[in-house]
């Protein structure tokens, strides 16, 4: 099989299971953990959307789950970062974020660690995609930002 099929099944693979797909399930409990951080935005081109909650405890974030609407592409980046940011500390997740934005805008190359984000190189040679892609990536770096800037940092 091609390289590129298989990066074609990845995406649909991800887009048919997403995970952590839903919400957290202690979202609306008054237990005393930190409150989840809920956030959501929008792509202007076609109106497809992501909502995004997840738990930070002690600088790392604990859980993440998402929601969304939209095409295969969105929902299946969505998907892979979920898997790839939880359990990580804060400042890890937004270099991450930050370094995926500058490769998927072609300022830097994908590298082997990146996982099943190499599904996506081929999308870089289609411009109006790369939204799609990096939908969910934004709305978790705005996320991020506002906790950051809760917490004084
Ligand atoms: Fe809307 Fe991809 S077409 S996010």
């Amino acid at each position: 099989m091609e390289l590129e099929e298989i990066y074609k099944e990845v995406i649909l693979e991800h887009y048919q299971n997403p995970r952590n797909y839903g919400e957290i399930p202690y979202a609306h409990s008054s237990e005393g953990i930190n409150p989840l951080c809920k956030v959501d935005g929008e792509n202007p081109i076609c109106g497809d959307a992501i909502y995004i909650q997840f738990l930070v405890e002690d600088d790392k974030l604990e859980d993440i789950k998402f929601t969304g609407v939209g095409c295969a592409i969105s929902q299946a980046s969505a998907s892979i970062m979920t898997e790839l940011v939880k359990g990580k500390s804060i400042e890890d997740i937004r270099s991450l974020i930050i370094r995926f934005k500058r490769i998927m805008e072609g300022k830097e190359d994908f590298t082997e660690d990146l996982g099943d984000l190499l599904a996506f190189e081929g999308i870089r040679r289609l411009p109006v995609r790369i939204k799609c892609v990096l939908l969910a990536w934004e709305v978790l770096l705005e996320g991020i930002n506002k906790i950051s800037k809760r917490a004084g940092g």
